[in-house]
């Protein structure tokens, strides 16, 4: 595990030094995530696939429901298809597995019609509940991938076009998939931990607290220009000539994500989820 700098993990990058009662390997792979997305082509084995899917389904789920499911692609045609679907996102063609995980409510309804009984959960806070079920899995598969040297990334552009998602994975009325995890051996050694947003702009404490948000934001936008986390990749300011012009030095997370957010086309996929709602409804969660 290299990283930028030989910086290895996010106590080492924001100077954190822990006692070494708490230096787990767990807590040192936490922090050591990156998200990678190129691979080599060595297979992901059954038995590493077991592991990385029993540690999933050891992740916390709300009122025990389980209202998740786990679809795993290794079929090459298909995993290229659902390459193209994600908008052509070259990790899922190189990945030798595709884990889709899925908000899965079919189950639920199935184990109240076995029992006799109406289904009568098919509500907003359930599709909630499920995505957030199936995050959680998705985050352990990637932890538990990661503690044994394995890398990967996250694929949301999963959501980008559900119904065809939807019927590649023959997936029933009642799941819908939420989020991928293209996972598999890095090709490379990484760029190293991409730094967060300081402390003081995403925990509070007792209280919510804006406070320090301007003194933090400034100091991202330092620590991204400096990493060159955009160099490359600058979104259009969408007509002002100067801000177009994009000078290095100035383009930190806070132009890159304002670009973004105030233009939904570059947020990602956005503009494709115009009918997310809709669609939802058609996977089978009511959202009322
Ligand atoms: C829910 C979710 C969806 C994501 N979707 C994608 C994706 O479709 N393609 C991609 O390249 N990265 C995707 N990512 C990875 C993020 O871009 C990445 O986590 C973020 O830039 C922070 O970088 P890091 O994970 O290396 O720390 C996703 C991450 C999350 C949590």
């Amino acid at each position: 595990m290299s990283g930028h700098g030989g910086i290895q993990n996010r106590f080492e990058l924001e100077g954190i030094e822990l006692p070494s009662a708490w230096a787990s390997e767990t807590m040192r792979t936490i922090a050591a995530h990156e998200s990678r997305r190129s691979f080599t082509a060595e297979p992901l084995g059954e038995q590493a696939l077991t592991a990385i899917l029993t540690a999933a389904r050891s992740a916390p789920t709300s009122s025990n429901l389980q209202a998740y499911s786990i679809v795993v692609v290794r079929d090459v045609e298909r995993k290229n298809r659902l390459a193209e679907l994600v908008g052509d996102q070259r990790c899922v063609r190189e990945a030798p597995v595709m884990l889709v995980f899925c908000a899965d409510i079919f189950r639920l309804r199935a184990v109240c019609e076995r029992q006799g009984q109406p289904f009568a959960a098919d509500t907003l806070e359930m599709f909630l509940l499920a995505s957030v079920d199936a995050a959680l899995c998705m985050q352990n598969a990637l932890t538990a991938a990661e503690s044994v040297g394995l890398a990967g990334v996250p694929i949301g552009s999963v959501r980008n076009e559900p119904d065809t998602v939807a019927a590649e994975l023959a997936l029933p009325r009642g799941v819908f998939a939420v989020v991928g995890l293209a996972l598999g051996s890095p090709r490379d050694s990484g760029r190293g931990v991409k730094p967060r947003l300081p402390v003081e702009a995403t925990v509070h404490r007792e209280r919510y607290s804006a406070e320090r948000l301007d003194e933090a934001l400034e100091a991202y936008d330092r620590a991204t220009i400096a990493r060159g986390i955009y160099r490359g990749r600058h979104v259009p300011a969408g007509g002002d000539p100067e801000l177009d012009a994009d000078d290095e030095d100035r383009y930190g997370w806070c132009e890159h994500t304002a670009r973004r957010c105030s233009n939904p086309e570059h947020l990602g996929a956005a503009s494709l989820r115009r009918h997310l709602r809709e669609q939802v409804r058609r996977r089978g969660f009511s959202l009322d």
